[in-house]
């Protein structure tokens, strides 16, 4: 045999080895855990099209938290389903609102405190219409209004900063949302709160499950004149590059899985924190598979939360945290 000199199998030849060698690592605290908190008491709904993910109360979600806090998670992603929607969406800003309501009572618990707590910050959940924003009707016509959104969008940080998010993360993709929101929360004295801004967000089939998850599916037309163009890599550095210079503390890129290359491009880009979710779609899609047979179920988690890893992602928002983290205890 002419001379192998170099035999990569070498080092792939026992689990010490390979784990030696191993570059790229997941680890239980840097996995998210996303929470859709709903009204009411003992509340565990079941959402159809994510299997295992449920809508909880708030007595149920601090259960969901502590376990969460035993798996060694980094933290939640709290998502909140008012009791009522309105064209403008109050509920969002509502001190006593859904959303503040499980940020104060998730504070209050001494056992949490390892978890960091993050809100995301959108109208879609609270608005009648379902829009991100503020909508403008002219008979068949509408146009979701910018810079009022982002005026409602500021107010509705800032108060879920005033009832303890650690992190507050907007996801309308409004423009200028990120500076109007650092004004915000400085006024009203929290300095101290970082900005994750969902900066390249791309209209996205895969948020189909989430909009059943979180009843915020736009009653009419679509997202695609405020959420990015799939198509669009360079587009996507832009986005970036301005909502870090209005503010923002770190970003968070999604989906995840049909976007490693600007996940990877941003990586090498800029030296922020940067996060990706595996939204509700790459979940179910998973989940699917995992139901009929077709996916060895742990392996395909892992190595899904892994790529996102490799390509450049700090940390990863998931729906399967939990059983990630279960997993890699
Ligand atoms: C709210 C929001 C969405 C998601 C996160 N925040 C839905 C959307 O933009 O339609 C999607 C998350 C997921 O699919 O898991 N704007």
């Amino acid at each position: 045999m002419t001379g192998h000199v170099t035999r990569m199998r070498r080092m792939r030849r026992t689990e010490a080895l390979r784990s030696l060698v191993r570059e790229t690592h997941l680890r239980p605290e840097s996995l998210i855990y996303p929470l859709f908190i709903v009204p009411g008491e003992g509340v565990r709904k079941p959402i159809s099209s994510m299997p295992g993910v449920f809508n909880v109360s708030v007595d149920e979600a601090l259960k969901d938290a502590a376990e969460c806090v035993e798996l060694g998670l980094g933290g939640l992603l709290l998502f909140g389903l008012p009791p009522e929607k309105d064209e403008q969406g109050s509920g969002a800003w509502d001190e006593q609102g859904i959303m503040q309501t499980a940020l104060r009572a998730i504070k209050r618990e001494s056992g949490l405190k390892s978890l960091v707590t993050i809100a995301d910050v959108c109208l879609c959940e609270y608005t009648s219409h379902g829009h991100c924003g503020i909508v403008a009707r002219d008979g068949e016509e509408y146009a979701v209004e910018n810079d009022s959104s982002v005026r409602l969008i500021a107010k509705t940080a800032a108060s879920l900063a005033e009832a303890g998010a650690d992190i507050v993360a907007p996801s309308d993709m409004m423009d200028g949302r990120v500076e109007a929101i650092r004004a915000a929360l400085d006024e009203g004295g929290h300095q101290q709160t970082p900005i994750m801004s969902y900066a390249a967000k791309f209209a996205s089939a895969f948020y189909g499950p989430f909009r059943e998850a979180a009843d915020s599916a736009p009653q009419f037309g679509d997202r695609k004149t405020y959420q990015m163009d799939g198509a669009n890599r360079r587009e996507a550095m832009r986005e970036i590059e301005q909502d870090l210079l209005e503010g923002a503390d770190m970003i968070l890129m999604k989906p995840a899985m049909p976007y490693l290359d600007v996940l990877k491009e941003a990586r090498d880009r800029y030296e922020v924190p940067i996060g990706a979710y595996q939204v509700s779609g790459e979940y179910s899609m998973l989940v699917a598979a995992f139901e009929r047979g077709w996916l060895e179920r742990e392996r395909a988690i892992i190595e899904s939360l892994l790529s996102l890893r490799r390509a450049g992602a700090d940390f990863i928002v998931t729906y399967f945290a939990k059983e990630a983290g279960r997993a890699l205890g």
